[in-house]
């Protein structure tokens, strides 16, 4: 991104603990502080003060806590602004982006607790206008596959970018190569085209002639976890699942079935309780109807998925 010019927070990479110390000393918080690898979401400190900081680079280069990922570490300016998830269709000449959505990332209501995979969704997210989509097709998504194309890494599939509005305009917190998890639950469901024919276009380099077109509708994902998540949880407990119709699904993530067919929790996040609805209203009022028909013994779900979404949209 700095080599191409795509916007995104100032960063530096540290793999000597004492250099990453000595940085944070000329830097002013609050400040974030990454694992440089996998941490299934939780590898993320945002330090609020460089004391905080400095803690957690230690925890993560010299306590092990996040093993191999922990040992490198990046220092990134802290954004503010609602972040939006924008997962795109791209055969490394095109970019055909899907509907927007908005992740909930913090474990309990109110954005509060830690980091998790995801917790819930809602597609499309009210501050990705029309404005900013165009913004982000010129300085985000067609620099990035130019950039791939120059570096001869020409990237053809599904390509995730987490994005912050800031007031600056838009920049990018995360790359994935792959869909987003739950993102990809009301995502999909709005897709009107169809995904075979986009995914054949996709890798063959003719996604320039294929429509990639979402229902004007609105969707909502309430992931149902084992309660605990994303620290120590049980599992192994049977699950009742409700009926779904048209337009109500159940995606099932962490759960395995027993040697007598029986359907057990086996994760942090069980399953998405998933609906769609002509307004953001009705799929939420449908998303936690589902959910709350889900039964296992320690089921947990965040009551508030939607809302800031509903909040940005009145
Ligand atoms: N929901 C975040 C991700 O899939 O990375």
């Amino acid at each position: 991104m700095k080599k191409y010019g795509i916007p995104t927070a100032k960063y530096e990479t540290f793999t000597e603990m004492d250099a990453a110390l000595q940085y944070l000393d000329a830097q002013s918080a609050p400040i974030v502080v990454k694992a440089d690898g996998l941490a299934l979401g939780k590898g993320v400190i945002i330090a609020e003060t460089i004391d905080d900081a400095k803690r957690a680079v230690q925890d993560m280069m010299a306590g092990g806590k996040f093993g191999k990922s922990g040992e490198c570490v990046v220092i990134e300016e802290f954004l503010t602004g609602p972040e939006v998830s924008v997962l795109a269709f791209t055969d490394g000449n095109v970019v055909k982006p899907m509907v927007s959505s908005m992740d909930h990332k913090r474990a309990l209501d109110g954005d509060k607790g830690l980091n998790t995979g995801g917790m819930g969704t809602v597609a499309p997210n009210p501050y990705y206008t029309d404005e900013v989509a165009q913004r982000c097709m010129e300085e985000i998504f067609l620099p990035t596959i130019h950039a791939m194309n120059a570096e001869n890494r020409t990237f053809r599939g599904c390509l995730y970018f987490g994005l912050m509005i800031t007031p600056d305009g838009p920049k990018v917190i995360e790359y994935n190569c792959r869909f987003g998890d739950p993102e990809t639950q009301v995502v999909l469901p709005l897709l009107e085209s169809d995904l075979l024919t986009i995914m054949q276009a996709t890798a063959s380099g003719t996604l320039a002639d294929v429509d990639v077109k979402f229902r004007d509708e609105h969707a909502c994902c309430v992931v149902v976890a084992s309660e605990g998540y994303p620290l120590k949880y049980d599992k192994g407990f049977p699950m009742t699942l409700p009926e779904t119709g048209a337009d109500t699904e159940i995606y099932i993530a962490g759960a395995k079935l027993d040697d007598n067919g029986t359907l057990l929790t086996n994760g942090g996040r069980v399953l998405g309780a998933v609906a769609r609805a002509e307004t953001l209203e009705g799929a939420i009022g449908k998303a936690y109807n589902l959910a709350s028909e889900v039964q296992f013994e320690n089921a947990y779900y965040r009551k508030d998925i939607g809302q800031r979404a509903l909040a940005a949209k009145a």
